[in-house]
Parts: C-alpha cells; sequence; structure tokens
C-alpha cells in the first residue's frame, strides 16, 4: 500500500494568511499541519509516501521531509499545477503508484482518536485483498451541505453520494481520507469535471459503490475529525490539539515517536531526533517513548519495536 498527501489547493479561505505560505505549511499548535496526515498514514503501515503540491511550495515540504529516510519512510514529491480536484492524485500520481493499492489523504485533515491505526490497517488489508475495493470513512457533522454526503439503506448499505447537496439525505459527511484497491487510476481515467470545473472523488467513490465494492467507515464518538481551512476550524484544531496535549502529556502526530513504536526506525535513531528538538515537549515526547516502550508492559501476544525491526 502506498500513501498520497494532497497538499496543493489555494487556501483562499484563509487569505491573508496563506498568501505567501501553503496552508499545509501552518502551524496546527505546534506543528505543521502537514505532519498530521502523514502521522495517519504511517499509522496505517505505509512507508511510501508521495507529497503532491502546487509548484511554488514544493520546495518547503522537501526542505521538510527529504527522502523521507530519516522517518524510515521512502517520501517522494509531484506538482499540481492548478487545484482541479482531488481524483487528479491518481493522474498525477499514476507512474508513482505502479498498479499498486494506494491511500489518499488531504493535507488539511486531522484524525485522531482511540483504534484509528487498527481501523486504517483494516481498510489498508481489504483493498489488498483479492477482492479489493475501496474504504471510506464517514463522520456524523452538524453542516452537511458543506461536505460530500454519503446515505445509507435500512440495513446500512450505502446508496447515495452526493458532492455539497443542499438539501442532503444524511447527517454523514464523508472524511478526507480514503482507502482504494490497485484499480483506481483505472477507474479515474473517464471522470469528468463537475460543474465547478474539479473532478469530483465523490464520482470515484460512487464507481466503486455501483461497483458493490465501496465499504463505509463510521468513525464514531471515539474520533476527532478536524479540519483546517477556515481562520475559526484552524484555531479550534489548535486548541484541540493543545488540550489533549496538555492533559494527558502526549504528542498528537509527533511523527519520530510514531515511526519509532511503528518499528520504521531504530531507538538510537529515535532519541538523536528527540535529542535535537529536546527544547520542546515534541521532543521530549520521542525521548519519553523509547523509554516507555522499553518498560511497559505488553499485552499478550505483542512484541516490543526493536524485536518487530527484527522480524
Ligand atoms: P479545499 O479546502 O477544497 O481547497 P483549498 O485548500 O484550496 O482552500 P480554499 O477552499 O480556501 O481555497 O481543499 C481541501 C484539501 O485538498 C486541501 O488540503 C488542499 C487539497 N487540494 C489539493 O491539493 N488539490 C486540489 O485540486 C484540491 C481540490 C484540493
Amino acid at each position: 500500500m502506498k500513501g498520497i498527501i494532497l497538499a496543493g489547493g489555494t487556501g483562499t479561505r484563509l487569505h491573508p494568511a496563506t498568501l505567501v505560505v501553503n496552508k499545509q505549511l501552518l502551524p496546527v499548535y505546534d506543528k505543521p499541519m502537514i505532519y498530521y496526515p502523514l502521522s495517519a498514514l504511517m499509522l496505517a503501515g505505509i512507508r511510501e509516501v508521495l507529497i503532491i503540491s502546487s509548484p511554488e511550495y514544493l520546495s518547503h515540504y522537501r526542505t521538510l521531509f527529504g527522502d523521507g529516510s530519516r522517518l524510515g519512510l521512502q517520501i517522494a514529491y509531484a506538482e499540481q499545477q492548478r487545484p482541479e480536484g482531488l481524483p487528479q492524485a491518481f493522474t498525477i500520481g499514476r507512474e508513482w503508484i505502479a498498479g499498486e493499492p494506494v491511500t489518499l489523504i488531504l493535507g488539511d485533515n486531522i484524525f485522531f482518536g482511540n483504534g484509528l491505526g487498527p481501523m486504517l490497517r483494516r481498510a489498508v488489508a481489504r483493498a489488498e485483498a483479492g477482492k479489493g475495493g475501496a474504504t471510506i470513512f464517514s463522520y456524523r457533522v452538524e453542516d452537511p451541505q458543506r461536505y460530500g454526503v454519503i446515505a445509507f439503506d435500512a440495513d446500512g448499505r450505502a446508496v447515495s453520494i452526493e458532492e455539497k447537496p443542499e438539501r442532503p439525505r444524511s447527517n454523514h459527511a464523508i472524511t478526507g481520507l480514503y482507502v482504494f484497491d490497485a484499480q483506481v487510476c483505472d477507474h479515474t481515467v473517464g471522470l469528468t469535471p463537475s460543474p465547478r470545473g474539479e473532478l469530483e472523488i465523490t464520482d470515484l467513490a460512487r464507481r466503486y459503490m455501483e461497483a458493490g465494492t465501496l465499504h463505509v467507515e463510521p468513525m464514531g464518538r471515539g474520533f476527532a475529525w478536524l479540519d483546517t481551512g477556515t481562520h475559526d476550524s484552524l484555531l479550534e484544531a489548535a486548541e484541540f490539539v493543545r488540550t489533549i496535549q496538555h492533559r494527558q502529556g502526549i504528542q498528537i502526530a509527533c511523527l519520530e515517536e510514531i515511526a519509532f513504536l511503528q518499528g520504521f526506525i531504530t531507538a538510537e535513531a529515535a532519541a538523536e531526533q528527540g535529542r535535537a528538538l529536546a527544547k520542546t515537549a515534541y521532543g521530549r515526547a520521542i525521548l519519553t517513548a523509547i523509554e516507555e516502550e522499553a518498560y511497559a508492559p505488553l499485552p499478550f501476544g505483542e512484541r516490543r519495536a526493536d524485536d518487530r525491526r527484527r522480524g
């Protein structure tokens, strides 16, 4: 499974803050916004990542992550000349995807909750298995007309998907996280722009729905899904992250910590990066994670990160 972060866009709703900075580089409390979607991909076990952004900002992401090796990842970069819709990720990325299953996440989406990793890994396993298919994640919202909306029949099967409907058929929005099988590039061929001039991810999802291979995972009360596209939602997301981090003494989207716990990098490599950032709670969290991992009691059958690395 490969992963794509779509981090282009125009960010017009965040002007003037985004006049000369790409939205996904703005901080959400204490780290760049793109750390959050990258952390979700890493929790899904994905190690090959393509970052797509507008030509003028791509070099910033290269400076931030390089080839990804310090996180145990392989990160590649590609330009999106103009933001002409989310499925463009699969035309821009077609060669890089090379016929594999792929997870797409939007650069301004934040997911947090107990069990997120296992939920994502289940969706990845499904897309990689023989029958494949796609998984989208739904989330109950107060204002569904702002989103792609999915409606279900009495048996819980998805029956309609509509982009920003005036009269939504449900309160279930489609989040900016999509797990697709190896056929996704072929399904993207032939999509046509909607009246607003963009290729729509809802049209792509509908193709899977009509083929009977669309899975919808509801994200329930235990999950937070935040997007950060407006000044208020950006500040609310920052406040959310700050509250959880302060209260629990944990970090949300600490990439080096996740890389270590997932077995992508060694304790030594993580510790070196933690020490370099030791003036911050972020850096100290990396060092604490290494200490705690060494002593924490393990649930039956689980192995320590270092053992996982040894295979
Ligand atoms: P949007 O919020 O739809 O667009 P935007 O970020 O350009 O902001 P605004 O509406 O304020 O002008 O995009 C959602 C996410 O998807 C965001 O992270 C940018 C990304 N995106 C792309 O990278 N390319 C695209 O073609 C589109 C439509 C979005």
